[in-house]
């Protein structure tokens, strides 16, 4: 049954049919201390349940008057994923209990561990409902009471977090809304509403984009009886400084456009705004965190759609950078829509670095399966640190090649570039195709295709939207060392 999740800290355990919560170290220790009678029971249950505290394992036991909930940790329970899939369990293991409610004793855990495992419940509460007409379901509440000394520091990390899992939750429900209800504008309203944390919001409809010159962006929304729009999102916390840009594919349905997709599955195509999903998801987060550094969003936000005005393969388009694009395939979209995003950040921002995000090939699902976002730079630097983010926080990126090899298959008779390469590789020239629009900037794509949607949950992630890259973001800025071109990419300035 979906819950909701209800933190409070607290000194001194709640009233009523409350479960006990104890970490188990390693040899079967229990962690909290508890009244002697109690730990000698535990014991003896543990050990008729063979229960050893190993790590991800958990046991309930009940005595007359009380209930406990015995969650193993193993050697010694680590920050980072490893405290948040606990923390995930735990909410599991709680909303099956009768009364939901739970307390969790001092353990006298780091207060960013103890953020971790309350960040980990906080993940697995979420579900999306909206268009269940059961209200019930919505109103079951998992309340959790955490004890212990110094709660204000806990309740300063704890609240960081809680920003974070705010920005990962607007990332799914993003990702999980139908392309009836999210298309454009309605995308765009849900970024309106982050002025509210202090964001500086603009939105660019396709008069403005015209004047930009955007004719790659706006070829691919020629087509939808929805206004095509692009959203930036400005968070000014770092003074004069440069921002770190990131970018975002936001095609609210893809059906292929004229080079029509086959029905099987074209349903999912409603998650093919999972980029821009990401980057506002991140820019929400960055605001609610409010981090002391500048961070740009930008997101195109279009419809792909196959109508009497939509764009035909082998017509040519303009870029904002000025460059000509033959459109052999009307579905290769996301691609037309970053080159002008991307264009457009880099010239108005001169970012320091940029990332984009886009749900951009079936190729990288065939190259990587769905464990991994392919990572193409033309930064070293940058390459390096997002695997780092990414092993961090377990929204791992797998670095694919880009190069002059790949790119030539982007070769067109009649304009600058085509917009597909040959038969393969076709996650690399999609790739390629992009840093044909990025100039001067450190720059990472990542192809989230594989990583956006889920078809299994795991502890801290539902089935469907997943929120990925909200989490993988904030890290990579939160870490953010710098980074420059690699040496094949400089250009001289001649
Ligand atoms: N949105 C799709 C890519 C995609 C596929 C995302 C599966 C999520 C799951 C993209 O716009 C697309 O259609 N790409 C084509 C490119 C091809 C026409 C060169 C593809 O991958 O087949
Ligand atoms: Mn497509
Ligand atoms: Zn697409």
């Amino acid at each position: 049954m979906p819950a909701k999740l209800k933190l409070s800290f607290s000194k001194n355990s709640p009233k009523g049919d409350v479960t006990t919560i104890c970490l188990i170290g390693k040899n079967g220790d229990i962690i909290p201390s508890l009244d002697k009678n109690v730990a000698a029971h535990l014991i003896r249950t543990m050990a008729l349940a063979q229960f050893t505290g190993k790590s991800g394992k958990s046991l309930m036991i009940y005595t007359d008057t009380n209930s406990y909930l015995l969650m193993g940790t193993g050697d010694k329970l680590a920050l980072g994923t490893e405290a948040e899939t606990l923390g995930g369990k735990l909410f599991s293991a709680l909303n099956k209990t009768g009364a939901k409610l739970g307390w969790l004793p001092d353990h006298k855990l780091a207060p960013t561990v103890l953020a971790d495992v309350l960040f980990g419940a906080e993940l697995a509460s979420y579900h999306f409902d909206r268009y269940f007409t059961e209200k019930e379901r919505d109103e079951v509440t998992v309340r959790l009471c955490v004890g212990g000394d110094s709660l204000s520091e806990k309740v300063s990390v704890h609240q960081d977090r809680q920003a974070l899992a705010k920005g990962v939750f607007l990332a799914r429900d993003l990702v999980f809304e139908p392309a009836n209800k999210l298309y454009p504008l309605e995308f765009a309203n849900r970024c309106l509403a982050l002025t509210s944390l202090g964001l500086e919001v603009e939105v660019f409809d396709e008069n403005a984009m015209k004047n930009l010159g955007m004719g790659a962006l706006l070829g691919v929304g020629q087509g939808s009886e929805r206004e095509s729009l692009m959203v930036v999102m400005n968070w000014r916390g770092g003074g004069d400084e440069p921002p770190f840009a990131i970018v975002g594919k936001g095609v609210t349905f893809d059906t292929g456009g004229i080079s029509l997709k086959p029905p099987k599955g074209m349903e999912d195509m409603k998650w093919d705004m999972g980029g821009a999903a990401a980057v506002t998801g991140a820019m929400c987060a960055v605001a609610g965190r409010k981090l002391n550094k500048n961070i740009v969003g930008v997101i195109g936000l279009v419809e792909n759609m196959p109508d009497g005005k939509a764009q035909r393969p082998g017509d040519v388009v303009t870029a904002m950078s000025g460059k000509t694009i033959e459109v052999i395939n009307t579905d290769a979209e996301g691609r037309l829509v970053l080159a002008d995003a991307l264009h457009y950040t880099e010239t108005r921002f001169k970012p320091h670095a940029m990332v984009d995000l886009a749900t951009l090939t079936g190729a990288i699902i065939a190259s990587l399966g769905k464990e991994y976002g392919g990572l193409f730079a033309n930064s070293d630097d940058l390459a390096r640190q997002l695997e780092v983010a990414g092993s961090q926080t377990e929204e791992r990126v797998w670095r694919m090649p880009i190069g002059p090899a790949y790119d030539r298959m982007l070769k067109s008779h009649i304009a600058d570039m085509k917009n597909i390469g040959g038969p393969y590789g076709g996650a690399i020239t999609a790739a390629c195709f992009l840093a044909r629009f990025v100039e001067r900037t450190p720059w990472a794509h990542l192809d989230i295709a594989g990583k956006a949607w889920s078809d299994t949950e795991t502890a801290t992630v539902p089935k469907g939207g997943t929120g990925y890259g909200v989490r993988l973001l904030n890290r990579l800025i939160d870490n953010w060392q710098g980074a420059s071109l690699s040496k094949e990419w400089e250009q001289s300035d001649d």
